[in-house]
């Protein structure tokens, strides 16, 4: 297959591609493309054609659900049974924007998009590109992420031609994506409302909604034996092909203790690589000291943390180390992004 590439701002959408888009999508194929929290993987929800080819395109376990994209808040009535009034709150509050909702799916949703779940994830993205392309395909787009199984998740549109060129008809270029980490998933089927999967939109903002939300015990405890709910969150995903470890405690005693790890790395021959920030950078001697951002504007990590991981993996680095990123708000997102890449190998100094 010969993958189409167009590209375009969300200041200039291009009408004839978007088109293009719609029509390729409607009839059964795949189109990647932007949002504002990394790229999607995009075919049509309600074609379980579409979903099959999504998974092989991804080489994606068929069990793990695929997210369904709409551009109309009414639209949840045809794909969602029993909506809650939280439902509604919660979309009030941050659609269109980076957060997915859990609802009991209709009939109309195929089990092959929901990997067999009787429910249904919704997003409302905010992204003029993806806006436009779901009104030109019909209203309903599944997309995970745009990478191949296992690898970061991308932020600017040559990462999904490095995963999908030649498994795809098109990929839309819209320049790299405003937010850098998946949406934020909160299922509403299950008693209280509870987060699967940290992101964007944080804890502190859910519960400014609805007072008090819950969090699936596997984000807090990442060595939990329970199995997440969101089927997707078991996998050790964003794995660079390095082994990465995430070192926490002062400052100056996680400095010393990775230069350390370091030298003794690049004397048995590895590549090192090290991810820091801003206020750290100078403190480190490796082959690849990469500053994810500043501790003072933690979304600028989030920013950058996929792009970090997969620098590592251009320069064939073998052993790298991280500072801790733990915190609230967003930093429960980066850290849970962060402990899945290095497989929950943390050292506590
Ligand atoms: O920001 C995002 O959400 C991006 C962009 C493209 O919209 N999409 C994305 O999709 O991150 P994906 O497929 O990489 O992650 C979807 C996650 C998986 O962990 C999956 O298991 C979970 O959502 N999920 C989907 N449907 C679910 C359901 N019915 N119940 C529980 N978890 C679900
Ligand atoms: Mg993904």
């Amino acid at each position: 297959m010969i993958t189409e590439y167009a590209v375009m701002t969300e200041d200039h959408i291009d009408e004839d591609a978007i088109r293009r888009a719609g029509e390729i999508l409607k009839k059964g194929g795949l189109v990647a493309f932007p949002t504002e929290t990394v790229y999607g993987l995009g075919g049509d929800a309600l074609n379980p054609e579409s979903s099959k080819k999504i998974y092989a395109a991804k080489g994606r376990p068929s069990d793990n659900p695929l997210i369904v994209h709409i551009c109309r808040l009414e639209d949840t009535e045809k794909i969602a049974r029993e909506i809650p009034d939280v439902y509604y709150k919660l979309a009030e509050a941050f659609w269109p924007g980076p957060m997915t909702m859990i609802l009991n799916k209709s009939d109309l949703v195929p089990n092959e998009t929901t990997g067999g779940l009787g429910t249904v994830a919704i997003r409302f993205p905010s992204n003029k590109i993806a806006h436009a392309l779901i009104e030109a395909e019909g209203g309903f787009i599944a997309a995970p992420s745009a990478n191949r199984s296992g690898r970061p998740s991308p932020t600017v549109a040559q990462y999904c031609r490095e995963d999908l060129d030649g498994r795809v008809e098109m990929i839309i270029d819209g320049g790299q994506v405003g937010i850098g980490l998946e949406s934020s998933i909160i299922d509403l089927t299950d008693g209280a409302p509870t987060i699967l999967r940290p992101g964007y939109i944080t804890k502190e903002m859910f519960e400014k909604v609805l007072g008090h939300v819950e969090v699936d015990h596997t984000i807090i405890d990442p060595k939990s034996h329970q199995v997440p709910k969101a089927p997707g969150m078991k996998y050790r995903h964003y794995a660079p092909k390095g082994d990465l470890k995430i070192v926490e405690g002062p400052r100056d005693k996680v400095a010393a203790y990775i230069n350390s790890q370091v030298a003794a790395a690049e004397t048995a021959g590895e590549k090192t690589g090290v991810i820091c920030t801003e206020e750290t950078k100078n403190l480190y001697h490796a082959d690849c000291v990469k500053s994810a951002g500043t501790r003072t504007d933690e979304e600028s990590i989030a920013h950058e943390l996929f792009h970090v991981l997969r620098e590592f993996d251009d320069e064939n680095c073998t052993v790298m180390f991280s500072e801790s990123f733990e915190g609230t708000g967003i930093c429960m997102a980066i850290m849970n992004r962060l402990m899945k890449a290095a497989g929950q190998q943390v050292i506590r100094l």
